[in-house]
């Protein structure tokens, strides 16, 4: 048995996770970490109004449950506080999922110097398919490389999401351009408007409409045939079950920073 940590557990990822986890028969979440002003109820189970999880401990403090558990979640939303999280857990010797998202380089350096005591393991998305299809990208952007393929990517979000282009179609053009051997700044082109003749340059184009949870294609288009590796999130409780299965990976692991790519074996 995995026993989890979570902090963040009111968020909205905090209660995906705690919904996904009761489908999983060998991961369980031991107790509850909020911020100070949202800890009302020191039971887990009726401040997110589950039964099933009566009696686990809500806290704002995480020292107090620590030595509970096997490894550490965070989805804080606060890099801050992930990084204060993730210093406990580690000199506790305790595993770290991290899956709060904007963290500055120099923090990233912070959460590897600390990977050296326990197993930290750090990724902005947690859904299994994208990660996959992150390392596919990789793997055919290099193969048709030279081979006169031009390399394109479209993202479709819902109406509501505020950023474009999405962070997993960022990271799916700074992975075909390190493929190609290029920076990202150097081909990335967001949009195409008027006369604009292609160069060497992936298109990153988003399309914004209704309630679609997240699309991303990788085209890889030649002459006569045209290559498209597409994820489709249907639902939301992709990265909690991501989040999950890296909880039940790192358990045991030795000290190291990992990404869902360990997790998937790629
Ligand atoms: N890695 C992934 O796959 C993935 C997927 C979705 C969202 N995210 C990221 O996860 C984070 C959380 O997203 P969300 O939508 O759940 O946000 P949210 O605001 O709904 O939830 C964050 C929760 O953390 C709590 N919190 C804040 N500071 C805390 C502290 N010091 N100690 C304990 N709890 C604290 C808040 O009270 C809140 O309940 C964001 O950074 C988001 O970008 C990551």
């Amino acid at each position: 048995m995995t026993k989890v940590i979570l902090c963040g557990a009111l968020g909205r990822m905090g209660r995906a996770i705690l919904k996904s986890s009761l489908e999983y028969a060998d991961v369980e979440v031991v107790a509850g970490v909020e911020h100070p002003d949202c800890v009302r109820d020191q039971d887990l189970g009726k401040a997110v109004g589950m039964e099933e999880l009566a009696g686990k401990v809500l806290t704002s403090r995480l020292e107090e449950v620590l030595p509970l558990g096997d490894v550490v979640v965070d989805f804080t939303g606060n890099t801050l506080s992930a990084l204060a999280h993730a210093k406990l857990s580690a000199y506790a010797k305790k595993a770290v999922v991290v899956g709060t998202t904007g963290f500055p380089q120099e923090q990233v350096e912070e959460l590897k110097e600390l990977s050296q005591l326990s197993p930290i393991l750090l990724s902005p998305n947690m859904s299994l398919g994208v990660n996959l299809l992150f390392k596919l990208a990789e793997i055919a952007v290099k193969a048709l490389k030279d081979k006169n393929f031009d390399v394109e990517i479209l993202e479709i979000h819902h109406r509501f999401k505020k950023d474009a282009p999405s962070g997993t179609a960022l990271k799916l053009l700074e992975v075909s351009a390190k493929a190609m051997g290029k920076e990202p700044s150097q081909v990335g082109k967001f949009g195409r408007e008027g006369i604009e003749p292609r160069e060497e340059e992936i298109g990153v184009m988003s399309l914004r409409g209704g309630d679609v949870v997240g699309e991303h294609t990788l085209y890889l288009i030649g002459f006569g045939e045209r290559i498209e590796l597409t994820h489709r999130a249907t639902s939301r409780s992709i990265f909690a079950k991501g989040a999950l299965e890296a909880c039940r990976w790192i358990k045991g692991k030795p000290p190291g920073f990992y990404s869902m790519f360990d997790v998937l074996g790629i």
